[in-house]
């Protein structure tokens, strides 16, 4: 069943660019343009959005704070994100011309299933981006656009995770092309690359021998810090979370820019930092500052390691360790950055004698409040 890997989650990172590629699959049409037939709510009704809600968990909220990114850049609709089991307690504002998005994997997530429940009695239109056929989430949901990773039975998400981003830029650029942006010309040529994606996280897998070996050598570590800008700030929180349930570590992320608000407190010698960086080309502004941010945390003994685009040649000096990613558009950039973090984890549970696949106290469904 586990295809001759050691654990689910092994086979599962491994599935990903077969995964990213079937939900692509028929939704590209050979013009270049978006099919998304399934989503049945009609153009007219996108149009008349004016507010786009994303409610998710965990996995699956990270997700949807790298889809805010996108959709407001592609489509300039508003576009708000919570964790679902804040969102009904706090008397959102919502009405027939909101979007609300619920984001899960399993399709069964109670807090999720409760917010979206909730904004359908205000009277918004709910879609679904789901991965399990028929389960509730879906069921209750006006559209559903499923994500087609196939079965993930490992708790900790990674090809779901792959997924849903794939479906949360498919959502931002078709509601892009219905609505019709400025952005026209960079929206076709997002959708050339994204069709392209799933070489490029097949690459990544083959190149992350040098990651599980640098994981092997912190599994004695007790804390492990993740800093990020734009879209690389959910990754490093997606990638602390990884390490928190896997490897029972004490991880977090941060927006680097946060840095000198407090947690440069936390840095000391020899202290694990994992770094997100940006793209160089596109928004450069961003990879400047991060690259002073990493001589910042290097400064005061941290040790580094950083995640950048193949050709940055800026971050090499301040680099103890250096994870180099293909170059990807900026905002799609978390596909190929995640991948690392996934299998950093996944390494340093196995390190520490960890159940990779059943961490203690989780469940893979979460059907309670
Ligand atoms: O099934 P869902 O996507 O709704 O689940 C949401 C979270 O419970 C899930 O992503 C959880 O955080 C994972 N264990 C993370 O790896």
């Amino acid at each position: 069943e586990k295809g001759g890997y050691d654990y689910f989650m092994l086979k599962e990172i491994a599935e990903q660019p077969k995964a990213v590629a079937d939900t692509l699959l028929g939704r590209i049409d050979p013009s270049g343009s978006l099919t998304l037939d399934e989503v049945r709510i009609s153009p007219s009704e996108l149009r008349e959005i004016d507010k786009v809600v994303i409610v998710a968990c965990g996995t699956a909220f990270h997700a949807g704070l790298i889809a805010k990114y996108a959709i407001e850049h592609w489509t300039r609709i508003p576009c708000e994100v919570e964790l679902a089991s804040e969102f009904r307690y706090r008397d959102p504002i919502l009405d027939g011309h909101s979007l609300v998005i619920a984001i899960s994997q399993s399709g069964e997530t109670m807090d999720t299933l409760m917010a979206l429940r909730h904004a359908r009695e205000q009277g918004s239109k709910v879609l679904a981006i789901c991965n399990t056929n028929g389960s509730t989430i879906p069921r209750e949901s006006d559209a559903v656009l499923y994500t087609h990773a196939g079965p993930e039975v490992a708790v900790a998400s990674t090809k779901a995770f792959l997924t849903q981003l794939v479906a949360c830029y498919l959502v931002a650029l078709y509601l892009g092309q219905v609505r019709g942006t400025k952005w026209g010309d960079e929206i076709q040529a997002v959708i050339k690359d994204l069709s392209r994606i799933s070489e490029e996280v097949e690459r990544v897998l083959e190149t992350m021998e040098p990651v599980r070996a640098l994981a092997r050598t912190l599994a004695s570590k007790n804390t492990v810090l993740f800093l990020g800008r734009h879209v690389g700030y959910p990754v490093a929180l997606e990638g602390a979370l990884k390490l928190k349930e896997l490897a029972y570590m004490h991880a977090e992320g941060f927006a680097a820019g946060e840095l000198k608000h407090g947690p440069i407190a936390l840095i000391e010698e020899d202290v694990p930092v994992v770094v997100v960086v940006p793209s160089p080309r596109g928004r450069s502004v961003l990879h400047d500052k991060i690259v002073s941010n990493i001589q910042e945390i290097r400064a005061r003994g941290a040790r580094t390691i950083v995640i950048a685009e193949e050709g940055d040649e800026a971050v090499v000096p301040y680099a103890d360790h250096l994870i180099r990613i293909p170059a990807t558009p900026t905002l799609l950039q978390p596909l190929v950055a995640t991948v690392p973090l996934q299998v950093f984890a996944c390494e340093l549970a196995t390190a520490r004698g960890n159940e990779v696949d059943q961490p203690r106290n989780l469940a893979k469904s979460v059907t309670v409040e």
